[in-house]
């Protein structure tokens, strides 16, 4: 039996992916192990947002070095596969595979190549029209499913790798996702997550010709599917009519996660947003006039070069006003092919730490004060598990919310059950309740 072993870095797309990689390399004959020392094949899927996350990789393949000539393979996939190409191999010469997500349909025709002895296999065009969909699909949640509906970006934020790692954008169609769909409410999911690095540029290739907010409408209409998310969404492509899919449909989650990254119009120009501060607290006030209390959660990045003291306040002044429900905050990280590697006026590493510390105490005030407004109401949560340390039911509410709660008088495994809770405290990062009978 071949065995594999498979560690996942980046986002939640990367994670998706890697459920794909599974279920093609278990259709292949591979039996997937649970650590590196078991498998004959070492998988790590990787992410290259930042510097940070790109090292991850070359340190874990360097913690193998020794392990090297013990008959193991090591392949990289995911977003350095595809910005480095066959550089890793001479990075790490001990690599035998190196495949970005845009050539993930070839893997099974790769793997083949490997066991007929070929020493180096690479997958690294981006020029494709395909969206990598594999009838095997090997899930991690039994509860909640993942879709992607859009691959790739094309946009071009100065800052941002993305576009380079995994192309341009290619939409599924409609029916393709409607009908994994209604797989997956009959496998017994009952909540899905539609995923993109830009869900609001999805453009159903087929002649139905859907928009993201219509196709958002109809999986949130498939029977037995109670909850849908989705991520990411750009600014500039957000339209009200997604507001108005989620004001119709009660399945619709109340949370809408859209990155800001600056406050400030002139940052947001250097970052190539393509939207004004004003434009965006537009998308905020359809939100907050919304009949439903849609959470909204953001992304920030702090130091892009050039950034004054006044643009940091900025960005302060629209944490104030917008009241997010959280933030993910993030100094900005040189990254290679990205026009904003040519600006001048790079902040230093500290100052970023400072900035970045700044706007976390302030967000930390913002979401103590918004979550305290909670206790007393009454939420549905999903149960996503159970802590034993606390002996408290994970809860997540529709607004992504953690909900810990506790129910008295019962021994039954409440995992992916929706229930109830009365919220009885708040903190700056979760909630604490009890089920109601
Ligand atoms: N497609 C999504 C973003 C995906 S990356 C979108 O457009 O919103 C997730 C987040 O990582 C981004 O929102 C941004 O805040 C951050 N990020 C991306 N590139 C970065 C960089 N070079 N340095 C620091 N943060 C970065
Ligand atoms: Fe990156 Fe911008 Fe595309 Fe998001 S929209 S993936 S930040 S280029
Ligand atoms: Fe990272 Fe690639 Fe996702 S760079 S954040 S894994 S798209």
């Amino acid at each position: 039996m071949k065995t594999f072993y498979i560690e996942t870095f980046g986002c939640q797309m990367n994670a998706h992916d890697s459920e794909k990689v599974i279920g093609t390399l278990i259709s292949q004959g591979y039996h997937k192990v649970e650590t590196p020392e078991e498998a004959e094949l070492v998988f790590y899927n990787t992410c290259s947002i930042r510097d940070k996350a790109e090292q991850k990789v070359f340190h874990r393949l360097q913690q193998f070095k020794k392990e090297h000539g013990k008959g193991k393979t090591f392949a990289v996939l995911g977003c350095v596969a595809q910005q480095e190409g066959e550089r890793i191999f001479e990075k790490a010469p001990h690599v035998s595979l190196v495949c970005g997500s845009a050539s993930y349909n070839r893997l099974p025709e790769m793997l083949v190549q490997l066991e007929t002895g070929n020493r180096r296999v690479t997958g690294l065009s981006l020029d494709t029209q395909d969206t990598f969909e594999t009838p095997v699909t090997r899930r991690d949640n039994p509860h909640r499913a993942y879709i992607t509906i859009i691959e790739g970006c094309d946009k071009s934020c100065a800052y941002c790798v993305v576009p380079f790692t995994r192309g341009p954008e290619r939409s599924r169609t409609s029916a393709s996702v409607i009908s994994e769909s209604l797989e997956l409410a009959r496998a017994g999911y009952s909540e899905i997550q539609l995923l993109g690095q830009n869900v609001n540029s999805y453009r159903d290739p087929s002649p139905a010709g859907w928009d993201f907010a219509t196709l958002l409408d109809n999986v949130g209409r498939v029977p037995g599917i109670r909850r849908v998310r989705f991520t990411t969404s750009h600014p500039r492509d957000f339209r009200k009519s997604i507001v108005d899919a989620i004001e119709g449909n009660t399945a619709l989650c109340n949370h809408v996660h859209l990155p800001v990254q600056s406050g400030s119009t002139r940052v947001l120009a250097a970052m190539d947003r393509l939207y004004t501060r004003e434009e965006y607290l537009e998308r905020i006030h359809w939100m907050k006039a919304s009949r439903r209390p849609i959470a909204i959660t953001t992304d920030i990045i702090v130091g892009f070069p050039g950034e004054t003291e006044q643009d940091l306040e900025a960005t302060l002044g629209l944490l104030d006003e917008v009241q997010y429900d959280s933030l993910f905050g993030f100094k900005y990280s040189r990254r290679p092919n990205t026009s904003a590697l040519l600006l001048e006026d790079q902040i230093a590493e500290e100052e970023k730490t400072r900035r970045l510390a700044m706007v976390q105490e302030h967000q930390r005030n913002i979401q103590i004060r918004r979550n305290a407004t909670y206790v007393g109401s009454v939420e549905e949560c999903m149960v996503e598990g159970f802590n034993r340390a606390t002996q408290q039911w994970i809860g997540r509410t529709s607004q992504h919310k953690t909900l810990n709660f506790l129910r008295p008088g019962s021994d039954a495994d409440l995992t992916g059950q929706y229930l109830e809770v009365r919220v009885t405290r708040a903190g700056p990062n979760s909630l604490v309740g009890e089920a109601v009978n």
